[in-house]
């Protein structure tokens, strides 16, 4: 199988995290509703975990839907939750074969009772596998993750178990739903979109961006590989000279 990544370089792109965006333009340009779109996005998230993990890239995080999202029609909502619904009861056996381990980042609160149960499920079953990490991030919002730490550490420091000069880059991830996940190397948002629509903003400080043209129902493996190899030709300096 042919891997786009070598040893080195698979050190320097261990994550990726991706904006799926384009479902709706793609099933309007076929005359079809929106879920008819989601529909098809849903298919290529398998394909695409399966080719990432194949190509060597440790940690892949898909914005499947943010805080933002709920203000879609319902009909949209039910759609999208009953998509995930399936996903979330269909995935496990290729998971576990393909040795992907699946964390959720976001407000659990906000979703139905039966979809945060299967995450829950999904999570444990899966949480030995090593090969490679998927977290979706679901009603999920970064300022709202960011506001949510800062009330922990206005906690602690009320209560005096932190002091307020103690707070630093690594306390402040640890609060966040990303804790154990380093931060994404390269962003790819799809369908032509340059925007970072409230998607993990602590944790992009030092990543490449990458705005593909395809939409995500078209988004496969050979445009992945283009993307990688791009990455790969850059330069990341952090700052320094
Ligand atoms: C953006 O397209 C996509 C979403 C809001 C949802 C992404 C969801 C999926 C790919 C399917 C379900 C996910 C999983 C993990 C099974 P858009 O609707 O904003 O498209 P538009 O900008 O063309 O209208």
């Amino acid at each position: 199988m042919r891997t786009v990544l070598s040893n080195k370089e698979t050190q320097q792109l261990q994550h990726i995290a991706i904006i799926m965006d384009g479902n709706g333009r793609w099933a309007a340009k076929r005359g079809m509703p929106r879920s008819f779109g989601h529909k098809k996005g849903a298919e290529r998230v398998k394909e695409v975990v399966q080719a990432a993990g194949e190509l060597g890239v440790k940690y892949l995080t898909l914005y499947a839907f943010s805080t933002e999202n709920w203000q879609r029609s319902p009909d949209e909502v039910n759609d999208l939750m009953d998509l995930l619904r399936q996903y979330l009861k269909s995935e496990l056996s290729e998971l576990q074969k393909n040795g992907v381990r699946i964390v959720f980042i976001g407000e659990r609160e906000m979703l139905p009772a039966d979809i945060r149960s299967s995450m829950r499920r999904l999570e444990d079953d899966t949480k030995n596998n090593a090969k490679m990490t998927v977290c979706i991030a679901l009603s999920y919002g970064s300022r709202q993750e960011i506001l949510q730490a800062v009330r922990k550490i206005a906690t602690l420091a009320k209560r005096g178990d932190i002091k307020p000069e103690e707070i630093d880059d690594k306390m402040f991830s640890d609060m966040l739903y990303t804790q154990e996940i380093p931060d994404p190397d390269l962003v790819i948002r799809t369908s032509g979109e340059q925007r970072l629509s409230n998607y993990l903003l602590w944790q992009v400080a030092y990543a490449e961006f990458y705005f593909s043209e395809v939409l995500w129902p078209d988004f496969d493996r050979a445009e992945l590989e283009k993307i990688i190899e791009n990455f790969n030709k850059r330069e990341r300096r952090y700052g320094k000279a």
